[in-house]
């Protein structure tokens, strides 16, 4: 007797953002059955308005799912708009959450990634199926992190290095651990190569024809030690494929 093939409803938070939206092309391809929610009105009926800041719309949006991917973000209001997903996925009938965080949460401290570990705590106690899955640093935020600095005759930039990731590469394996069983936390994801901010920015600079001298400064303060030491780093996880330049030659 052939096995009944039942279809896992996934919810996608964040599914307009850059992880998200690269995530829900890719469940999507996939034949999957996915709704986002989002704050924004709905274009589409995939697409569930809501808020979970205030609270609104989010029952609706959680209903019915038996995966919710978490990759919206605040950066003020973090912890709280998980715990307003966690409340609704309680009275939903406790569906497998997947949290989206960053390599290092624990290691560098910037109060966004405090309270990212905040959030990863809250989901480990909450008593729902979950996983979390850290990342290294998109390719995006990089290129936007470096290119300002380049209108300058001579571009300073930080003593340290990145190992930046395309999101279609944390999509796939997002997808892969929301069809899975819920793990706890994943092994770490990071980018295909580590590499300094020297070099990026040389990288952003050959793409956009602005080529500068580049100048390594080091920063004060314990964030950029914590930086510099590496603690956004996961050299043992080179997981992505796509390197930045080839990210930059795309964008
Ligand atoms: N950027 C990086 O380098 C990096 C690295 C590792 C991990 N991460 C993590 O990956 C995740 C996704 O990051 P991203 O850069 O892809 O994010 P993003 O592009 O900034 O997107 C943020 C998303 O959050 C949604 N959102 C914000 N407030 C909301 C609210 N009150 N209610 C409902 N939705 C809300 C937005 O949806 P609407 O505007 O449509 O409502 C948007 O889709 C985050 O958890 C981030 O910490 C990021």
């Amino acid at each position: 007797m052939t096995p009944e093939v039942v279809d896992v409803r996934i919810l996608v938070t964040g599914g307009t953002g850059r992880l998200g939206s690269a995530l829900v092309a890719r469940l999507l391809e996939a034949g999957e059955d996915v709704r986002v929610l989002s704050r924004r009105a709905a274009g589409s009926p995939a697409v569930f308005r809501g808020d979970l800041r205030t609270g609104r719309g989010v029952d609706t949006a959680v209903a019915g799912t038996d995966v919710i991917v978490h990759c919206a973000t605040d950066f003020r209001r973090e912890t709280a708009l998980a715990r307003t997903l966690v409340e609704a996925a309680r009275w939903a009938g406790a569906p497998h959450l997947v949290y989206v965080s960053i390599v290092g949460v624990d290691r560098v401290p910037l109060g966004y990634y405090q309270a990212k570990h905040e959030t990863e705590q809250l989901l480990a106690t909450s008593g729902l199926p979950c996983t979390i899955q850290r990342a290294t640093q998109f390719h995006g935020l990089v290129r936007a992190l470096l290119a300002p600095a380049l209108r300058l005759p001579v571009v300073p930039v930080p003593r340290m290095s990145f190992q930046p990731v395309d999101v279609r590469d944390v999509a796939r394996r997002l997808a892969d651990l929301a069809l899975g069983e819920p793990a706890g936390r994943a092994p770490d994801f990071g980018g295909p190569e580590i590499l300094t901010a020297a070099e990026l920015a040389e990288a952003v600079g050959d793409v956009s024809g602005r080529r500068r001298r580049i100048v390594p400064v080091a920063v004060p303060g314990e964030t950029f030690r914590a930086y510099a030491a590496g603690g956004h780093l996961a050299p043992r996880h080179r997981d992505g494929v796509i390197t930045f330049r080839e990210y930059l030659a795309e964008h």
